[in-house]
């Protein structure tokens, strides 16, 4: 791969994707093997910038630049001169002073991460923007898929919940589609945009339709301020119409993966049951997400440093 930012997976193509899930899948098999010194990002340095909450990403993109050897900075935007009005752009101008290599960015807006792109030195990874791209999920989702059955190509992967608002499932689409995947998405009629078609994908009218035959089940996380939006009338009737239980899982194929991003609001995308099950994969979706992270880090400015 061979360009200074990640900021979404709608402008990667085919071929840095499978890069970026190869060497993703050898940091994986190292991470269980209890293998986590290595030293592509040695004297190198890694800020993580979060305007909004985050656990896993923020998490594994720390210990995914540690493990890499970087030195890394969690900057805590309540406490930082964000509060004092500080812009975007003069907070990446004041980092690329200190002759920072790596940004990680989550931000509410979409597009944040491009802005701040355009303006720093330092190479910049969306952890998030918004509605529109979660790059390093999708690709966490792609590697678990990838290790458990293959390859993506020809795979049906069924995406279920609030489409409209979710980066991942934009992401998913964008990339599971560049390697051959069939993406089905359903979702309450408000969750799901127009326009789905012209990216590739199959829109679905039950969830029965989408989930027939699937490889990957994936359940979206809800926002629940969109309830207040009137978006869909409340959790019970959401779960009972768009979340997946055992009987709706049924109808994927024996043994299909259930994926969740995380944070899952327990019994209403996905039910316990579903969630705790044996074909349950989000904990593994974790660990992905580190190995991912990883690739992501070590593959991006590996240019500049050989
Ligand atoms: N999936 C995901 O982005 O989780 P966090 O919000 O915890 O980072």
């Amino acid at each position: 791969m061979n360009r200074k930012d990640l900021l979404g997976l709608y402008d990667l193509s085919a071929e840095e994707i499978e890069e970026i899930l190869t060497l993703g899948l050898s940091y994986k098999a190292a991470l269980k093997r209890g293998e986590k010194e290595h030293s592509a990002l040695k004297g190198r340095s890694v800020i993580t910038l979060f305007y909004e909450n985050s656990t896993r990403t923020r998490t594994s993109f720390e210990l995914a630049a540690k493990f890499l050897g970087a030195k890394v900075v969690s900057i805590s935007v309540a406490t930082s001169s964000v509060q004092k009005g500080e812009t975007l752009v003069d907070t990446g101008k004041t980092l690329d002073a200190m002759k920072n290599d790596v940004i990680v960015i989550r931000h509410p807006m979409g597009g944040a991460p491009k802005l701040l792109a355009d303006t720093v030195k330092a190479h910049v990874v969306n952890g998030g923007d918004g509605m529109n791209e979660h790059p390093t999920q999708a690709l966490l989702d792609m590697l678990t898929l990838k290790e458990h059955l293959g390859s993506i190509k020809g795979l049906k992967v069924a995406i279920l919940g609030d489409i409209r608002h979710s980066r991942v499932a934009k992401s998913n689409l964008y990339g599971l589609t560049k390697l051959g995947a069939e993406v089905r998405l359903f979702g309450p009629k408000t969750l799901l945009p127009e326009g789905l078609e012209r990216e590739g994908a199959i829109v679905c009218s039950s969830r029965e339709e989408a989930v027939k035959g699937a490889d990957a089940v994936m359940g979206l996380r809800i926002q629940l301020e969109r309830q207040k939006a009137g978006n869909f009338p409340s959790l019970g009737e959401f779960a009972k119409y768009y979340g997946v239980d055992e009987q709706v899982l049924s109808h994927a194929k024996k043994g299909a993966l259930v994926l969740h991003p995380g944070p899952v609001n327990r019994g209403v995308e996905l039910s316990s049951g579903v969630i705790d099950g044996a074909q349950s994969h989000i904990e593994d979706q974790v660990l992905s997400g580190l190995a991912v992270r990883m690739s992501v880090l070590s593959l991006l400015g590996k240019e500049e440093r050989a």
